[in-house]
Protein backbone atom coordinates (compact mmCIF):
# COMPACT_ATOMS: atom_id res chain seq x y z
CA UNK A 1 0.00 0.00 0.00
CA UNK A 2 1.04 3.58 -1.04
CA UNK A 3 2.50 5.69 2.07
CA UNK A 4 0.03 8.84 2.83
CA UNK A 5 0.56 11.76 4.96
CA UNK A 6 -1.41 13.24 7.43
CA UNK A 7 -3.70 14.64 5.17
CA UNK A 8 -3.96 11.49 2.98
CA UNK A 9 -1.86 12.93 0.10
CA UNK A 10 1.18 10.90 -1.28
CA UNK A 11 3.77 10.89 1.14
CA UNK A 12 6.11 13.05 -1.51
CA UNK A 13 4.14 15.82 0.23
CA UNK A 14 5.72 14.89 3.96
CA UNK A 15 3.88 16.75 6.45
CA UNK A 16 5.58 20.30 6.88
CA UNK A 17 4.29 23.87 8.07
CA UNK A 18 6.91 25.18 6.34
CA UNK A 19 6.56 25.25 2.34
CA UNK A 20 9.98 26.37 2.07
CA UNK A 21 11.00 23.67 2.95
CA UNK A 22 8.60 21.00 1.29
CA UNK A 23 10.21 23.46 -1.99
CA UNK A 24 13.78 22.42 -1.62
CA UNK A 25 13.03 18.60 -1.18
CA UNK A 26 11.35 18.69 -4.00
CA UNK A 27 13.52 21.09 -6.43
CA UNK A 28 16.45 19.02 -4.95
CA UNK A 29 14.45 15.71 -6.29
CA UNK A 30 14.54 17.58 -9.43
CA UNK A 31 17.83 18.66 -9.94
CA UNK A 32 18.38 14.53 -9.82
CA UNK A 33 15.61 13.55 -12.62
CA UNK A 34 15.34 16.43 -14.97
CA UNK A 35 17.60 16.39 -17.84
CA UNK A 36 18.10 20.11 -17.74
CA UNK A 37 17.18 23.18 -16.33
CA UNK A 38 15.32 21.75 -13.38
CA UNK A 39 15.38 25.93 -12.26
CA UNK A 40 13.59 26.55 -15.34
CA UNK A 41 10.38 28.15 -14.18
CA UNK A 42 7.57 30.12 -15.84
CA UNK A 43 7.09 33.61 -14.81
CA UNK A 44 3.85 35.48 -15.34
CA UNK A 45 4.00 39.05 -14.35
CA UNK A 46 0.84 41.90 -16.04
CA UNK A 47 0.90 45.63 -16.97
CA UNK A 48 -0.35 48.07 -15.29
CA UNK A 49 -3.83 47.52 -17.32
CA UNK A 50 -3.24 43.92 -15.98
CA UNK A 51 -2.40 42.36 -19.50
CA UNK A 52 -0.81 39.50 -18.97
CA UNK A 53 2.56 38.09 -20.13
CA UNK A 54 4.55 34.76 -19.49
CA UNK A 55 8.22 33.93 -20.00
CA UNK A 56 10.91 31.35 -18.89
CA UNK A 57 13.43 32.47 -16.41
CA UNK A 58 15.91 30.37 -14.35
CA UNK A 59 16.15 30.15 -10.53
CA UNK A 60 19.46 31.56 -9.40
CA UNK A 61 18.76 31.27 -5.51
CA UNK A 62 15.62 30.96 -2.82
CA UNK A 63 15.31 31.18 0.86
CA UNK A 64 12.93 31.79 3.22
CA UNK A 65 12.93 35.51 1.89
CA UNK A 66 11.62 34.00 -1.40
CA UNK A 67 12.50 33.04 -5.01
CA UNK A 68 15.51 34.86 -6.70
CA UNK A 69 15.99 35.07 -10.87
CA UNK A 70 18.12 38.08 -13.15
CA UNK A 71 17.47 39.63 -15.87
CA UNK A 72 17.42 43.08 -17.83
CA UNK A 73 14.99 46.01 -15.67
CA UNK A 74 14.59 47.59 -19.20
CA UNK A 75 12.87 44.07 -20.77
CA UNK A 76 9.15 43.83 -20.99
CA UNK A 77 8.99 42.20 -17.83
CA UNK A 78 11.32 44.41 -16.30
CA UNK A 79 9.06 47.28 -17.07
CA UNK A 80 5.94 45.42 -16.21
CA UNK A 81 7.67 44.94 -12.89
CA UNK A 82 8.28 48.69 -12.27
CA UNK A 83 4.23 48.77 -12.87
CA UNK A 84 3.36 46.13 -11.34
CA UNK A 85 5.13 43.68 -9.13
CA UNK A 86 2.61 41.32 -8.34
CA UNK A 87 3.77 37.93 -10.57
CA UNK A 88 3.59 34.15 -10.09
CA UNK A 89 5.77 31.48 -11.15
CA UNK A 90 5.25 27.56 -12.18
CA UNK A 91 8.10 24.98 -12.18
CA UNK A 92 7.24 21.81 -13.98
CA UNK A 93 9.55 18.64 -13.36
CA UNK A 94 7.84 16.61 -16.31
CA UNK A 95 10.39 13.29 -14.75
CA UNK A 96 8.42 13.86 -11.38
CA UNK A 97 5.09 14.76 -12.68
CA UNK A 98 4.99 17.64 -10.42
CA UNK A 99 4.75 21.33 -10.92
CA UNK A 100 5.10 24.57 -7.98
CA UNK A 101 3.17 27.02 -8.24
CA UNK A 102 4.15 30.18 -6.36
CA UNK A 103 3.05 33.91 -6.16
CA UNK A 104 3.84 37.53 -4.34
CA UNK A 105 5.32 40.20 -4.94
CA UNK A 106 8.35 41.23 -6.28
CA UNK A 107 11.01 43.31 -4.94
CA UNK A 108 14.58 44.08 -6.98
CA UNK A 109 17.57 42.58 -4.88
CA UNK A 110 20.67 44.43 -3.38
CA UNK A 111 23.37 45.48 -5.19
CA UNK A 112 25.72 43.63 -3.49
CA UNK A 113 23.73 39.97 -4.37
CA UNK A 114 23.36 41.53 -8.24
CA UNK A 115 26.87 42.14 -8.10
CA UNK A 116 27.81 38.88 -6.52
CA UNK A 117 26.00 36.94 -8.79
CA UNK A 118 27.01 38.44 -11.90
CA UNK A 119 30.28 38.24 -11.21
CA UNK A 120 30.20 34.34 -10.88
CA UNK A 121 28.91 34.35 -14.54
CA UNK A 122 30.76 33.90 -17.24
CA UNK A 123 33.16 36.37 -19.52
CA UNK A 124 30.43 36.10 -22.47
CA UNK A 125 27.13 36.48 -20.56
CA UNK A 126 28.44 39.53 -18.50
CA UNK A 127 29.53 41.10 -21.66
CA UNK A 128 26.10 39.94 -23.00
CA UNK A 129 24.47 41.66 -20.64
CA UNK A 130 25.76 44.82 -21.39
CA UNK A 131 25.44 44.26 -25.31
CA UNK A 132 21.48 43.04 -25.56
CA UNK A 133 18.56 45.65 -24.93
CA UNK A 134 16.80 43.27 -23.71
CA UNK A 135 13.46 42.49 -25.66
CA UNK A 136 13.78 45.80 -28.04
CA UNK A 137 13.55 45.73 -31.87
CA UNK A 138 17.07 44.91 -33.16
CA UNK A 139 17.69 46.49 -36.82
CA UNK A 140 20.04 43.53 -37.95
CA UNK A 141 21.46 40.23 -36.17
CA UNK A 142 25.21 41.68 -37.03
CA UNK A 143 24.49 44.74 -35.30
CA UNK A 144 24.45 42.63 -32.35
CA UNK A 145 27.22 40.67 -33.00
CA UNK A 146 28.66 44.49 -33.70
CA UNK A 147 27.74 45.96 -30.21
CA UNK A 148 29.04 42.55 -28.46
CA UNK A 149 32.68 42.58 -30.21
CA UNK A 150 32.56 46.56 -29.34
CA UNK A 151 31.75 45.89 -25.06
CA UNK A 152 34.46 43.00 -25.56
CA UNK A 153 36.91 45.43 -26.60
CA UNK A 154 35.68 48.05 -23.80
CA UNK A 155 35.69 45.45 -21.27
CA UNK A 156 38.72 43.40 -22.58
CA UNK A 157 39.98 42.53 -18.71
CA UNK A 158 37.78 39.50 -18.13
CA UNK A 159 37.99 40.22 -14.45
CA UNK A 160 36.64 43.48 -14.25
CA UNK A 161 33.81 43.85 -15.77
CA UNK A 162 31.16 46.02 -13.55
CA UNK A 163 27.52 44.91 -13.32
CA UNK A 164 25.33 47.17 -15.82
CA UNK A 165 22.75 49.20 -14.21
CA UNK A 166 20.33 48.04 -16.11
CA UNK A 167 21.32 44.10 -14.97
CA UNK A 168 19.66 43.10 -11.86
CA UNK A 169 17.46 40.07 -10.18
CA UNK A 170 14.47 40.12 -8.50
CA UNK A 171 12.88 38.25 -5.48
CA UNK A 172 9.67 36.99 -5.25
CA UNK A 173 8.13 37.29 -1.69
CA UNK A 174 5.20 34.55 -1.41
CA UNK A 175 1.96 35.01 -0.37
CA UNK A 176 1.24 31.27 -1.72
CA UNK A 177 2.93 28.34 -2.86
CA UNK A 178 1.00 25.21 -4.43
CA UNK A 179 2.46 21.70 -4.98
CA UNK A 180 0.73 19.55 -7.17
CA UNK A 181 0.66 15.83 -7.85
CA UNK A 182 0.00 14.05 -10.73
CA UNK A 183 -3.27 11.51 -10.27
CA UNK A 184 -4.12 8.68 -11.81
CA UNK A 185 -7.74 9.22 -14.15
CA UNK A 186 -6.33 13.32 -13.33
CA UNK A 187 -7.32 13.36 -9.55
CA UNK A 188 -4.13 14.85 -9.02
CA UNK A 189 -3.14 16.24 -5.52
CA UNK A 190 -3.01 19.87 -4.67
CA UNK A 191 -1.42 21.81 -1.52
CA UNK A 192 -1.61 25.05 -1.00
CA UNK A 193 0.11 26.94 1.03
CA UNK A 194 -0.89 30.45 2.40
CA UNK A 195 0.55 32.88 4.31
CA UNK A 196 -1.87 34.54 6.62
CA UNK A 197 -1.81 38.50 7.96
CA UNK A 198 -0.18 36.62 11.52
CA UNK A 199 2.80 35.71 9.09
CA UNK A 200 1.72 32.04 9.45
CA UNK A 201 1.76 29.41 6.76
CA UNK A 202 -1.56 27.52 6.62
CA UNK A 203 -2.17 24.27 4.20
CA UNK A 204 -5.27 23.42 2.71
CA UNK A 205 -6.34 20.84 0.08
CA UNK A 206 -7.27 21.89 -3.42
CA UNK A 207 -9.35 19.76 -5.68
CA UNK A 208 -8.40 18.69 -8.68
C1 LIG B 1 14.96 27.84 -20.15
C2 LIG B 1 15.01 29.34 -20.30
C3 LIG B 1 15.60 30.11 -19.31
C4 LIG B 1 15.66 31.50 -19.41
N1 LIG B 1 16.19 32.21 -18.39
C5 LIG B 1 16.16 33.56 -18.42
C6 LIG B 1 16.59 34.32 -17.29
O1 LIG B 1 17.00 33.79 -16.24
N2 LIG B 1 16.53 35.68 -17.39
C7 LIG B 1 16.07 36.32 -18.51
O2 LIG B 1 16.04 37.54 -18.53
N3 LIG B 1 15.62 35.62 -19.58
C8 LIG B 1 15.66 34.26 -19.57
N4 LIG B 1 15.20 33.54 -20.64
C9 LIG B 1 14.65 34.27 -21.80
C10 LIG B 1 13.21 34.72 -21.49
O3 LIG B 1 12.32 33.62 -21.60
C11 LIG B 1 12.72 35.87 -22.38
O4 LIG B 1 12.88 35.53 -23.74
C12 LIG B 1 13.46 37.17 -22.11
O5 LIG B 1 13.79 37.33 -20.75
C13 LIG B 1 12.64 38.36 -22.57
O6 LIG B 1 11.43 38.38 -21.88
P1 LIG B 1 10.51 39.71 -21.78
O7 LIG B 1 10.47 40.30 -23.17
O8 LIG B 1 9.18 39.23 -21.32
O9 LIG B 1 11.16 40.63 -20.80
C14 LIG B 1 15.13 32.15 -20.56
C15 LIG B 1 14.53 31.37 -21.56
C16 LIG B 1 14.47 29.99 -21.43
C17 LIG B 1 13.78 29.18 -22.51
Amino acid sequence: MNQKNSLGLNKCFLDLEDPFELFEKWFLEAKKKEINDPNALALGTASKDGIPAVRMVLLKGFDKNGFIFYTNLNSQKGNEIKENPKATMCFHWKSLLRQIRISGSLKQVSNETADKYYNSRAYDSRIGAWASRQSSVLNSRDSLLKTLDEFKKKYNNKEKVPRPDHWSGFNLEPSSIEFWLDGENRIHERLKYSLGKNNIWTRSLLSP
